[in-house]
């Protein structure tokens, strides 16, 4: 039987890429959204993989909603925690909402789409999970304290869980993307992001898809050996 994949945030932007191409790839797919019904009434209509709206913030919400994907489609094997918001400012005007906005959805959020699949994956000896960091979480970036402060932890939270799956048959695994042509970045200022290109080697924005070939890569039966590592996409601005 296909394996079930579960992309938070899968419905739009990267998300939605994986999505796809975990379906082509064979997997039977759950997408989650948080408050954008015609968009995922869309991707639905189009794709077919189901969708299922709740806030990866509260952990009482992702647990229910986990319960509901798996009594649908059957136990979960493959996570992607994708979900993700900026709340961009500069650190002096940065408010503590902007701060806990961001790590209630960013970071919290993935504690809280991991911790209700791992109990299962450990039983069952198999598990696959991809976090959805940042370059900006490896850099850092002006304006974004908050959100490289979460995908920065992201990478504390793979390199954690890889150890702890590890003899469990479960890997744990970050995709780093740069700045990808998604409404996130195409939210930037037009002349900030012509700015951000022009240090990009790649001279371009990466494609969503070029993101989700290394999802597929990371969550296949055949990545087992690879686990707690980072995958950077960025066409080359960074190095870690
Ligand atoms: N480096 C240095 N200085 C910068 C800067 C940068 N990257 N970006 C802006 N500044 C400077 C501006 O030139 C300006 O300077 P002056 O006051 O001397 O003119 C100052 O900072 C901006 O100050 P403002 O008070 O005008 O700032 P603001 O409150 O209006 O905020 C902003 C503007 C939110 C910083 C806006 O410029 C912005 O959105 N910047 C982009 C931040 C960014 O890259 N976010 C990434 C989003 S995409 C993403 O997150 C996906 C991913 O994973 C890659």
């Amino acid at each position: 039987m296909a394996r079930v994949a579960l992309v938070t945030g899968g419905s739009r932007g990267i998300g939605e890429a994986i999505s796809k191409k975990l379906q082509a790839e064979g997997y039977t797919v759950a997408a989650t959204y948080a408050g954008n019904d015609e968009a995922a009434r869309k991707f639905t209509d189009e794709t077919g993989i189901k969708t299922y709206k709740w806030n990866v913030a509260d952990y009482d919400s992702s647990k229910a909603g986990i319960e509901q994907v798996e009594a649908d489609l059957g136990p979960i094997e493959i996570v992607v925690a994708n979900a993700g918001i900026t709340r961009d400012a500069p650190f002096h005007k940065m408010s503590p909402e902007q701060w806990k906005e961001v790590i209630d959805t960013n970071l919290t959020g993935v504690f809280n789409t991991i911790h209700p699949v791992w109990p299962g994956m450990r039983e069952r000896k198999f598990g696959r999970v991809v976090v959805i960091s940042s370059v900006n979480g490896q850099k850092g970036q002006f304006a974004q304290v908050n959100y490289a402060a979460t995908k920065a932890g992201d990478i504390g939270i793979v390199r954690s869980l890889a150890q702890e799956g590890a003899r469990a048959g479960i890997t744990a695994n970050v995709v780093a993307p740069g700045y990808i042509a998604t409404e996130m970045v195409m939210a930037v200022p037009e002349k900030v992001r012509e700015s951000i290109i022009g240090q990009i080697p790649a001279g371009r924005l990466g494609e969503p898809e070029e993101i989700a070939r290394c999802v597929a890569f990371l969550v296949s039966d055949e990545a087992g050996f690879v686990n707690g590592s980072t995958i950077s996409a960025n066409g080359a601005q960074f190095f870690s």
